[in-house]
């Protein structure tokens, strides 16, 4: 069942403001900017003269700038927002958001911990209107032939995805406590989620900062997951690697009961074994025209505001990928295994500890478990 209401109600273009207009800010005004089904009205930045110079560069000086939502959202007509803020700010804009009964397209990781996650969704609900991540890497034309063959090799046994690029960003992710995990592995979480149509069920994490890394939070990670239907994902990945990088999707592999199938991350999967003509047909099969990246998470943001439908990336289901990262985590500071099902207990009680709206207080509460209020608009 549908929690949201469609917007616009006209019909027209979405009128969309944009907040945050940093790195990935200015990748999204150029996307709205010329996106047809969109009419980019607003630009919100904390420092002003950021959000000029960005409407500048795309030449759009009539764009209403402010440095809130609020002040934006009073002056002209808004019909949804687009969160591109740093990861602490997402959950303090969203909420914003919603109250100003506006729908939020907003980037990855949708909040800091899955207890925030939780209060969002129940707000989302209360507020009826969506709340989405863009998750850009699950949009990828050759992920979803992967996933495609994947789907001919019958049960599959495990997956495993090795990530290994070097960057020097500066800026929030070289002060973050848990810079891969957090701001990184979360698409390859969310990619394996998508892969298999399954949710995790524990998660056993090693993190570690190699002894060169430029980062103050632990930049590689080892992962093994269990996941639903007995599928173990394991993830290895370092943001300080040097010299044999694989793409920034990483470098993948499944194993199934008919076969196995690798993807690079960027070109169309290789597949072999007895379902291997079936896997490649599917795989054959899939849509080429489908916009890739930060465009596909808006074609699906558009489209779900305008049918209805729930989209992929949406809170209530997002929460599961963001749940696979602190599971991690944790797993990692304690050194042991973690079942999601306690995890999501603890994390439903913080929430329940942390919501000061009463009425959102009581929303979340009526769910009785973060597993049946999750469920019930999936
Ligand atoms: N999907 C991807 O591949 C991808 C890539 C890069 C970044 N991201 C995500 O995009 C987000 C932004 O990353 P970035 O690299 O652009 O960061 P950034 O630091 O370059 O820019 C963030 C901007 O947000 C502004 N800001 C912060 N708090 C605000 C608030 N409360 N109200 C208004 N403006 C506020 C800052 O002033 C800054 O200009 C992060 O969540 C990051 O994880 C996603």
């Amino acid at each position: 069942m549908t929690y949201f209401d469609r917007r616009p109600t006209s019909g027209g273009p979405v009128r969309v403001a944009l907040i945050g207009a940093g790195g990935m800010g200015r990748h999204w005004l150029r996307l709205l900017h010329g996106d047809p089904d969109t009419e980019l009205v607003g630009l919100v930045d904390l420092d002003r003269s950021v959000a000029q110079a960005a409407a500048e560069s795309i030449g759009r000086s009539d764009l209403r700038l402010g440095t809130s939502l609020t002040e934006v959202v009073g002056a002209i007509p808004v019909d949804a927002v687009v969160n591109v803020t740093v990861p602490e700010a997402h959950l303090p804009v969203n909420l914003e958001a919603l109250g100003l009964g506006l729908p939020v397209l907003c980037e990855k990781p949708i909040v800091p911990t899955v207890g925030d996650a939780l209060v969002l969704a129940a707000a989302a609900e209360v507020a009826g209107r969506l709340v989405m991540t863009s998750q850009s890497r699950r949009y990828f034309r050759s992920l979803n032939q992967f996933r495609a063959a994947v789907s001919g090799l019958g049960d599959i046994a495990m997956v495993t995805t090795d990530f290994q690029t070097g960057p020097h960003f500066g800026g929030f992710r070289d002060r973050m406590q848990h810079p891969l995990l957090l701001d990184m592995a979360i698409h390859a979480f969310d990619a394996c989620r998508h892969l298999l149509s399954a949710d995790p069920v524990a998660v056993y994490c090693e993190e570690f900062n190699p002894t060169w890394s430029w980062y103050d939070g632990d930049a590689a990670a080892v992962a093994v997951f269990e996941m639903e239907h007995g599928t173990r994902f394991v993830f290895t990945g370092s943001w300080c690697n040097e010299g044999l990088p694989t793409s920034w999707n990483g470098q993948w592999t499944a194993r199934g009961a008919g076969g196995s199938a690798t993807w690079d991350g960027l070109s169309a999967p290789a597949v072999d074994g007895a379902a291997a003509e079936q896997a490649s047909q599917l795989a054959m099969q899939e849509d080429s025209a489908a916009p890739e990246e930060i465009a596909g998470a808006l074609a699906g943001f558009l489209s779900a505001l305008r049918t209805g439908a729930t989209p992929y990336g949406d809170i209530h289901s997002n929460v599961w990928s963001l749940a696979m990262v602190q599971a991690a985590v944790e797993s990692a500071e304690r050194g042991a295994r973690i079942p999601m099902g306690p995890f999501m207990g603890r994390a439903y009680e913080e929430a329940l500890d942390s919501v000061r709206d009463p009425i959102v207080r009581g929303r979340l509460s009526s769910w009785g478990t973060a597993r049946a209020g999750l469920a019930a608009h999936r």
